[in-house]
């Protein structure tokens, strides 16, 4: 298993560019059993979640190639082979459940397996099976699968969820855009990546209204036409790399980004001390002079605080002036970074859901260990600015969802090279 070595290294300075975001691409991919017709994505992001999504794709029976180093996706589901998707592929990826909802809405059937845990929490599937079951799915759990079908098709229905959750969002509108009738989904997600994947729906001809609102509306077709989409820009990437020159210093420039996708965080940031300007190219992020303050975060789903970039959040607020307190609202077990982090000095109460960060006024270099993607990349950012050297093992959970680190930091003169096992 390979790691990555980051020394402190000072202030940073240049351009990063921003990728397509994963958690888009991860559900636009599915879309593709909605139809027959050919279905291209361009500025894909170049990681093992893509591939990971690609083999379920593929063993489906559904043609996937990839152009262009990967950032160009073609897809095809003319002929399905199978509509299964299995515990092996579902187990390293939940959002393989993302197929639930085109193959109903397709075939009328579909067998997928639990995901089951994850290092983050239970990852339970309820809100997309009730969902589904008020679309008229009969969906029963049989040796840790879910055995789903629809006989008669799927019927347009008027529902409402018990929390905003994405991913049930997503299966929930993807198999509303084939089932006869009017759907109206309440409570619905509001996330740019639920936008983009409606923008992608709508250039195959569904008939959708009210993305990024709470409400969606989905007006059933009989079937859909393929199309060609630009995967939205990657948000948490985004997010991440702006910490960056927050917590060495420096300015750095995000190419691509845009203050429309990150609008409560940057609201902590300018708290916090980070100037955040929007450019012709992107977002310039500086930090003003001094240490970074202290400030409260609560995670939300959209336009709250993300929850992915809680972990990365958290290395700022190590080597903040004062205490701040950041509230998990979203997943039960989300702080495994902490312990790594008090490794390099950090002074972190977890009780619960919450965590008390005490800044200290420098973080030292240690060996630590990721444990899931955004902590892995907590602790890089901590590793950026800390005295002397750290190496972060296990850094698959990075390559799940960020292309080209090492690149993009050394980029603007980061000291980390990625040590092969
Ligand atoms: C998506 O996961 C993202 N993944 C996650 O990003 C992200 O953290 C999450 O949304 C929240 O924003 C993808 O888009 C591929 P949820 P998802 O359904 O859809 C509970 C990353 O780092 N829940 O909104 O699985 C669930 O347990 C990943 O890129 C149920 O109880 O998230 C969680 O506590 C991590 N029953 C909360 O809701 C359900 O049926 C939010 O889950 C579904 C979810």
């Amino acid at each position: 298993m390979d790691s990555i070595l980051v020394t402190g290294n000072g202030a940073l300075s240049g351009q990063i560019p921003i990728a397509g975001a994963k958690n888009a691409c991860l559900t636009l991919m599915p879309a593709t059993l909605l139809s027959e017709e050919p279905l291209t994505l361009t500025n894909a992001p170049r990681l093992s979640d893509i591939k990971t999504m690609t083999a379920l794709l593929q063993s489906l029976g559904a043609e996937v190639s990839t152009l262009q180093d990967g950032q160009v996706i073609a897809m095809s589901s003319h002929d399905l082979t199978s509509h299964t998707a299995d515990y092996e592929i579902v187990r390293k990826m939940r959002a393989s459940n993302l197929v639930l909802g085109p193959l109903l809405a397709r075939f009328g059937q579909a067998v997928v397996s639990l995901p089951g845990g994850c290092a983050i929490g239970a990852r339970p599937m309820d809100l997309h099976t009730e969902g589904l079951e008020a679309l008229g799915a009969e969906i029963e759990l049989k040796d840790g699968y879910l055995h789903a079908s629809a006989p008669r098709g799927l019927t347009g229905a008027v529902h409402e969820m018990r929390f905003a959750s994405v991913g049930a969002t997503e299966n929930i509108v993807m198999a509303a855009t084939l089932a006869k009738g009017t759907t109206v989904l309440k409570n619905a997600a509001r996330e740019p990546e639920i936008v983009d994947l409606v923008e992608c729906l709508r250039k195959m001809g569904a008939q959708i209204s009210g993305e990024g609102t709470s409400t969606i509306e989905i007006q059933g077709v009989d079937r859909l036409h393929g199309a060609t989409h630009q995967v939205v820009t990657d948000r948490i990437e985004l997010g991440t790399y702006m910490l960056a020159p927050a917590i060495c210093g420096g300015e750095v420039e995000l190419l691509g980004g845009r203050l429309s996708l990150v609008g409560a965080f940057v609201e902590k940031l300018d708290a916090a001390g980070i100037d955040v300007e929007e450019t012709a190219k992107g977002l310039k992020v500086r930090r003003r002079n001094g240490r970074v303050q202290a400030v409260d975060v609560t995670t939300e789903p959209f336009p709250g605080f993300p929850t992915d970039l809680q972990a990365q959040m958290m290395a700022l607020l190590c080597t903040a002036e004062g205490t701040s307190v950041l509230e998990e609202k979203i997943f039960e077990n989300r702080f495994m970074h902490a312990p790594e982090l008090t490794r390099m000095g950090a002074r972190i109460d977890v009780q619960g859901g919450t965590a008390t960060v005490t800044g200290v006024d420098r973080l030292k270099g240690a060996p630590v260990m990721a444990t899931d993607l955004r902590a892995s990349v907590s602790l890089i950012l901590a590793g950026l600015a800390a005295e002397g050297e750290t190496v972060v093992s296990r850094v698959y959970h990075l390559d799940r969802g960020y292309e080209h680190v090492v690149q993009k930091l050394e980029g603007v003169g980061a000291k980390i090279e990625r040590i092969k096992s």
